[in-house]
């Protein structure tokens, strides 16, 4: 159970990995609102699993003091497929991270338990639960877009883990390195010239999986009046609501709630 602190309020601690930045926050996950400063430090380079855990374990315990929860539950997202604590693969982090048991690294390094999963899951249970997916039945797929893109895949508001959409092939390549927002900077792209590529991912993705909806996350959701007009895919698609936290909110989430069995 998360820790009830004296105001009442249930608090865990969400912690986000990405390339360029460890981001982190307490979160009151009955509210989903940020409890206290969100902290971000830049991501150690080279981002080896020993260098990013020291990284968490300072976040962690200054955070807990600053929340008034220091034992509070801890949920840390990577952009790794991650099985049973164990992260599987390594896209745009140190690929040391590959077969590396996090789980059990972090919970040596903060004292307690710690749940490790996927950056885009973690968005996407946010998202599911506070923001534009909520309520909504049947298949969602939430999309972060960012250095990588990220999928979460929800089943009547079921997390499915590891879905990895972004390294589907699309013309001979990883679908990511062409719509991932990164992609439109790295290339010189206008909105609407990338908008193509990422209409071209979406299309792909609705062929296979028929969804309901679409919800687009990551920092670009906030400029989506600039491509989402373009794009011309079957199911609605809609801008994440929780932008940047969603990655934290839904770590803490996973944490408190230990949403991603043991065994995912
Ligand atoms: C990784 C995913 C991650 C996504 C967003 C991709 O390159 O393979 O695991 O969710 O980037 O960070």
């Amino acid at each position: 159970m998360p820790k009830v602190t004296d105001a009442g309020r249930r608090i865990a601690i969400g912690v986000d990995v990405g390339g360029s930045g460890v981001k982190c926050a307490a979160v009151d996950i009955e509210t989903s609102q940020l409890v206290g400063a969100r902290h971000r430090v830049a991501t150690p380079q080279p981002s080896t699993p020993a260098a990013v855990v020291g990284v968490i374990a300072r976040l962690v315990e200054r955070l807990g003091r600053e929340a008034g929860a220091p034992a509070a539950p801890v949920g840390v997202g990577v952009p790794c497929v991650v099985i049973g604590g164990v992260t599987k693969t390594a896209a745009n982090i140190d690929p040391a991270w590959i077969g590396f048991d996090a789980g059990r690294a972090l919970a040596a390094a903060v004292g307690r338990s710690v749940q490790v999963l996927n950056d885009a899951d973690a968005a996407g249970i946010a998202e599911m639960r506070f923001g534009a997916g909520r309520g909504v039945p049947g298949t969602v797929f939430i999309l972060t877009l960012g250095t990588g893109l990220g999928s979460a895949l929800f089943i009547d508001g079921v997390l499915v883990p590891n879905t990895e959409l972004g390294h589907m092939e699309i013309r001979g390549r990883d679908a990511e390195r062409r719509s991932a927002a990164v992609a439109r900077i790295r290339r010189g792209l206008s909105w609407k010239a990338w908008s193509g590529d990422l209409d071209e991912h979406l299309h792909a993705i609705d062929r296979l999986f028929w969804p309901n909806l679409i919800v687009l996350g990551g920092g670009v959701s906030k400029n989506a009046d600039r491509f989402l007009p373009y794009l011309t895919v079957r199911p609605p698609v809609v801008p994440a609501q929780l932008r940047n936290d969603a990655g934290i909110v839904g770590a803490a989430m996973a944490a408190a709630e230990a949403k991603v069995s043991s065994a995912a």
